[in-house]
């Protein structure tokens, strides 16, 4: 007999569970490992619009794989974290080189791919092989938290342990796919983080987290995430109609992504500071030039820093000389790159069109 929260899931799922999304159901572990690696950084609303657009641009792992990089960068322009994307694209090339497109099929061998942890490595093996192995994620760390009433923080090794041993019990060997997909569902959409939808919940008989009064106290964290703010300061250099860019490269965030001129400031700039700044001061003497436009304060959260800053126009009169990294495009060209979105904020609200992938 089946374990009863393995049972209460299924019909639960069979039942109730109407929520329909793009990739549910889908075989293919290409655009199975597409969409997961693409809600790894966003929520489904926003994620099925990107999802869509990956699969249409890149229907197989080798259209992905033979892509030029800018390309799938300026797809994945918004999504953040672009770690993931670079990994996205040397994954397809192993698949497309050394399993000659053909996506590995055991679980160790999808693990060992470059940006494919447990997580996604456990969705990949059973929406697409049917293969046993549990999905565990913040979601599933929920339910079950509340559930089985663990006190324990999620985010401890301790707690993490427990919770991850009682999914792999609970997983329906025969159906793991289905299950993997019902338990995400149900925690979308009635064990939610805020709210939860406990008086329609199937299992609240047995929730020992309602039972106890503890929905809101469950899961526990431990870890406060500790935010470092920057200030950056983009100058926007134009001459001759044209605005100066370069690609970021280097270890720090948002490799891959445009950026015009940067002044990183240790605090926050006044708009005395920023025209007294000396890096500004000596484009301005040297390329004859003045500020044109200041904006407003911008400011953008990344996992583990707050970004803050402003753009500043500088209109030059005379040819910059900004190093080899930089090149001149005209404004109606900046949506052929791919910007974080720190700066996309700022150019959409300037009325420069970006929506053209
Ligand atoms: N989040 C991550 N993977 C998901 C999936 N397959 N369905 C719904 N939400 C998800």
């Amino acid at each position: 007999m089946k374990p009863f929260f393995t049972s209460k899931l299924l019909a639960w799922n069979r039942k109730y569970n109407k929520r329909a999304m793009p990739w549910k159901g889908e075989k293919d572990p290409y655009k199975i490992w597409l969409s997961e690696i693409i809600l790894q950084q966003t929520r489904v609303e926003q994620g099925w619009d990107y999802y869509l657009r990956f699969i249409e641009a890149f229907p197989t792992v080798k259209h992905l794989a033979t892509a030029p990089e800018a390309q799938v960068f300026k797809l994945w322009e918004g999504l953040g974290y672009y770690t993931r994307c670079k990994n996205l694209i040397a994954t397809a090339s192993i698949i497309h080189d050394r399993y000659k497109g053909v996506f590995p099929s055991a679980y160790e061998d999808i693990l060992a791919l470059k940006g494919i942890g447990p997580y996604t490595a456990a969705a990949i093996a059973s929406f697409a092989f049917n293969l046993p192995y549990a999905v565990v994620d913040g979601n599933v760390l929920r339910v079950m938290a509340r559930m089985f009433g663990i006190k324990q923080p999620v985010d401890s090794t301790k707690g993490k342990a427990l919770l991850t041993s009682l999914t792999n019990n609970l997983l329906d060997k025969k159906l793991p796919g289905i299950y993997n997909q019902a338990i995400m569902d149900f925690g979308a959409v009635i064990c939610k983080p805020k709210l939860p939808l406990c008086d329609d919940c199937v299992m609240k008989n047995e929730c020992i987290a309602y039972n106890e009064g503890l929905v809101d106290a469950i899961p526990a964290k431990e870890k406060k995430i500790i935010k470092k703010v920057r200030w950056m300061y983009y100058i926007i250099i134009t001459y001759n109609s044209r605005v100066y860019i370069r690609m970021r490269t280097g270890k720090d965030i948002w490799q891959n992504l445009h950026e015009f001129v940067l002044v990183e400031a240790e605090s926050k700039l006044s708009n005395e500071e920023i025209a007294r700044h000396n890096v500004i001061k000596q484009y301005m003497n040297k390329y004859k030039g003045s500020i044109t436009g200041t904006s407003k304060h911008y400011v953008q959260q990344l996992t583990h820093q707050t970004i803050q800053g402003r753009f500043i126009e500088l209109t030059v009169s005379r040819l910059p000389d900004l190093g080899k990294d930089f090149i001149a495009v005209i404004p109606k060209d900046l949506p052929l790159y791919a910007f974080p979105k720190f700066i996309t904020t700022y150019l959409q609200e300037k009325n420069v069109n970006l929506s053209q992938h």
